[in-house]
Parts: structure tokens; sequence; C-alpha cells
């Protein structure tokens, strides 16, 4: 089992360096960009042959991808849409399904698979003293990974993101993972606005979760800027949860901001200046060669 929680077969860092890295998502091994790996030095030069694929950024963030190794023959678009979507699990609490996108991601940030295991121990912490489930709102949810946790172990979650593919993704993970018929509201919606809008009609939260990316759009082209949205999403997360607080979790990889400055944010926005309970530190993922590899922040009260 890696740190994170996952089996080595479902997903492993095999090696990392000169910008990139080498990883396993079941039975493919890919070979990608990685800005954190720019100053490292591989430890295992002859792993990065058995890389199946290869992810190359072209302009910007987008790409082309390209199959370096495979059994057999497989005809798809150097953007990867059409190559074949497979699935992982993780451990045997649910399942995320996997593609190749035009920005090098595949629907999972392996990273967040510590966080999985912490939410699933608050939500079972919180559960134990209560007679009513635990609601759990998690903002920016992607492909649904930490929705899929928190409800795994009985939460009611509020699922929000503001594209249309990344909740129909996250809905089919949560079939996939036999959880289809669990508490589960799946939202189109900008998070800041849906934030707004719970707290006028009076909804609360005991866990909420929250992972922005540095520049989002909401459904109606909505511009986020987590410099300039951040300090008011957490001020309205510390007013939803206002009433029975059990945990906050916030992950971010932009890198604007440290984890002291988020640290402070999530402190001051939640707790006023007092800041008690707050504790900011990096993510890594750790290499099977033992080396770890910075993949953002977390910060998490309790
Ligand atoms: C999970 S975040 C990506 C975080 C990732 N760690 C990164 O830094 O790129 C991406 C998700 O947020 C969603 N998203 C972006 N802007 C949003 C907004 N203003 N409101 C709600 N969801 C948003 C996207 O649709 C996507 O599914």
């Amino acid at each position: 089992m890696t740190v994170g929680g996952f089996q080595a077969q479902q997903y492993q860092l095999l090696d990392f360096g000169g910008g990139r890295k080498l990883e396993r998502f079941g039975d493919w091994i890919i070979d990608r960009p990685s800005p954190p790996a720019e100053k490292a030095s591989r430890s295992a030069p002859e792993l990065w042959e058995q890389a199946h694929l290869r992810f190359d950024r072209k302009d910007g963030l987008k790409g082309k991808w390209k199959l370096i190794k495979s059994d057999k023959p497989l005809d798809f678009g150097e953007n990867g849409e059409d190559f074949p979507s497979w699935s992982i699990s993780y451990q045997d609490h649910f399942q995320l399904h996997l593609n190749l996108s035009p920005v090098g991601h595949l629907g999972l940030f392996a990273e967040q698979a510590e966080n999985w295991h912490w939410i699933m121990q608050q939500v079972q912490r919180l559960a134990k003293r209560q007679q009513e489930p635990v609601k759990v709102l998690n903002l920016f949810a992607y492909t649904g990974g930490s929705t899929l946790a928190a409800a795994a172990v009985g939460a009611h979650v509020t699922h929000i993101d503001s594209a249309a593919t990344s909740i129909n993704r996250a809905r089919a993970n949560a079939d996939s993972s036999g959880l289809g018929n669990a508490s589960i509201r799946w939202i189109q919606e900008e998070a800041l606005l849906f934030c707004q809008r719970e707290l006028k009609r009076g909804n609360q939260y005991q866990g909420i979760i929250l992972d922005p990316p540095s520049y989002g759009r909401g459904p109606k082209n909505q511009v986020w800027k987590i410099g300039k949205h951040l300090l008011p999403l957490l001020e309205l997360c510390g007013e939803l949860t206002g009433q029975k607080r059990g945990f906050v979790l916030l992950t971010n990889h932009s890198p604007d901001f440290s984890s002291a400055d988020l640290e402070a944010s999530f402190a001051d926005a939640i707790f006023g200046s007092c800041g008690a309970g707050a504790r900011a530190r990096r993510m890594t993922l750790i290499a099977q060669t033992g080396q770890r590899l910075d993949a953002g922040c977390v910060v998490r009260f309790p």
C-alpha cells in the first residue's frame, strides 16, 4: 500500500526528475510534465523505458499525447480524447474513471488520497456523536474523489462544480462505485455564488472541502481568480459552518500562495484573528524510491 492509501497496482509514483514524473495508473505507466520536479534528478532512469504514454506541452497548458509502448495498437488523436477510458480503485471504497485530457490531466489528483482518508475519519468521528447524518459541502468538486470518500462513510454531500463534464464524470464514478443511491446533491453552479445563496437560505454544513484552481469559470462564464475570490469564499465557508463546525479542508496548487499565506487566510476568514486549530502543510507524493515530490498545500481544521 502506498502512503496515500492506494494499492501499488492502482496508483504509484514510480520516479520523477528533470521536470517530469513517471506514474502508474492501473495498467498504464505515464510520463508527464511536473514543474515541481524541475530541479530533481531521476533516481531510477531505467524505469522510464517502461512508460506506455507520454504527454508533452505544446502551447500554454495544452499539449499532445503519444503512445510509446502498447500490447495492442490503439488509434487516438493527439489530444487524447479518443483514448479508451479505464478505472482505478481507492482501496475498496470507490472507483475513479480515468481519461486522457488535452491539458495532461487524467481525472485524479493522487495527492488527494491522504485527504480522502482524513475526510472519512472526520465524518466517522462526527457521526459517532449524533443521530442525524453529517452534512458535507464539496466545492470545485471535479471528478468527485472527496465527495465519494465522504459519501462512502454515510455523509450527506452537496457536490458543486461549474462544469457539466466534471459533474457527469463524478456521477459516473459514484455509479460504478456502488454509491449511485448515496445522498449526494449534484449541483452545477459557481462556488462563490452557491455559498452566498446557501447562506441566505439558512443552510449550514458540518464539513466543507474546497480545492480551488488558480483561475476558473462559473457556468455563466463568471470569472474565478484565487487571488481575488479565495478570501471572501473562505469567509462564507466560516459562516456556513458557524453553528456546528466539524471540519474544513482547503487544498491548493497555485504557486502564488505559500503555506503560511494560505494558513493565515484560512484562519482569518474562518476563525477571525485568533486562528485556533488551522494547520497548513505541503502535500507530497512519495515515489517508490522514497523521494518526495511537492504537490501543493493543504490546510485542515481540526
Ligand atoms: C478541482 S479544481 C482543480 C484543482 C486542481 N488542483 C488545479 O489546481 O488545477 C477544478 C474544478 O473546479 C471547477 N471550477 C472552476 N472554477 C469554478 C467555479 N468558479 N465554481 C465552481 N467550480 C469551478 C472546474 O470545473 C473543475 O472541475
